[in-house]
């Protein structure tokens, strides 16, 4: 039986079925911003995929920026893979698509920094997880410093770490980068979030703003005001990136 695959355009959450869904389940964005890949073979049912999905909302990760470097650019982007695979070595894995810029970087500099966030993390995440470096320089007016290995990490972070790339998995989509750590900081006071934390954080957000709200469709962004504003404070576009969501 054939099914068709889309790609949500915000966030590349992949959604299996014969039309896009309603809601994309990691941005919140609507039908309207997915993209269709082609079409699959369903090995198992609609119900199966839905469980599958459910059942995956329900494994846990932190939230992390990943830093790279490249011929003096820095970038860095939002993650949830990255975990911890070996004490000896301290070694980790990190997931990382192929389409993104840091993936570029990381390839080419064999290095790459891993910062950890805490609840404060809404803004960073706006930044950092909704807009490619390939269109604005995400550290502009980003409280940041370099590593040994020439990594970009951010002064929020509650603790960061220095890779280096010992191996890369090719998944398809992604490469799964086995990196060892060279060097690391404990910089906060603060405990670590995590993925399921900042979706919670994300919607009160939304709740609580008071007045006409404004959300830009590219960073998640919201405004309060009569108008959209003049420009986005997190990722730079104009007010025809805002929508009115209430
Ligand atoms: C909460 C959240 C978690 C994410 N986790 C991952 C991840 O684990 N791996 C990945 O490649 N992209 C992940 N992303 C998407 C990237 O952060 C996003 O595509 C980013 O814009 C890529 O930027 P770049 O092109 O500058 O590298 C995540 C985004 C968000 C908002």
């Amino acid at each position: 039986m054939l099914t068709k695959k889309w790609k949500c355009t915000v966030c590349n959450y992949i959604h299996v079925g014969d039309n896009p869904p309603d809601k994309c389940p990691e941005c919140d964005y609507g039908p309207e911003v997915f993209e269709l890949l082609g079409e699959i073979e369903l090995s198992t049912s609609p119900e199966e995929q839905k469980a599958i999905r459910n059942a995956l909302f329900k494994i846990q990760y932190g939230l992390f920026m990943v830093g790279s470097a490249k011929d003096g650019k820095i970038n860095g982007q939002i993650c949830n893979t990255v975990f911890q695979i070996t004490s000896s070595p301290v070694r980790v894995a990190v997931g990382i698509n192929k389409n993104n810029l840091t993936h570029e970087h990381i390839t080419a500099s064999g290095s790459l920094s891993i910062c950890i966030l805490s609840d404060d993390c809404l803004d960073i995440v706006s930044r950092f997880g909704y807009n490619s470096g390939r269109n604005i320089d995400k550290f502009e007016g980003i409280e940041h410093s370099l590593t040994q290995l020439g990594n970009p990490v951010i002064k929020q972070s509650i603790a960061w770490f220095d890779c280096k790339v010992e191996k890369s998995i090719d998944l398809g989509s992604h490469t799964l980068f086995i990196v060892d750590v060279i060097s690391a900081q404990d910089t906060g006071e603060q405990g670590a979030t995590t993925y399921e934390r900042y979706r919670e954080l994300k919607n009160q957000d939304k709740e609580k703003a008071t007045g006409d709200k404004w959300e830009c469709v590219v960073c998640q962004h919201i405004h309060v005001g009569e108008k959209p504003p003049e420009k986005c404070p997190i990722c730079k576009q104009g007010p025809e990136k805002f929508k009115k969501i209430g």
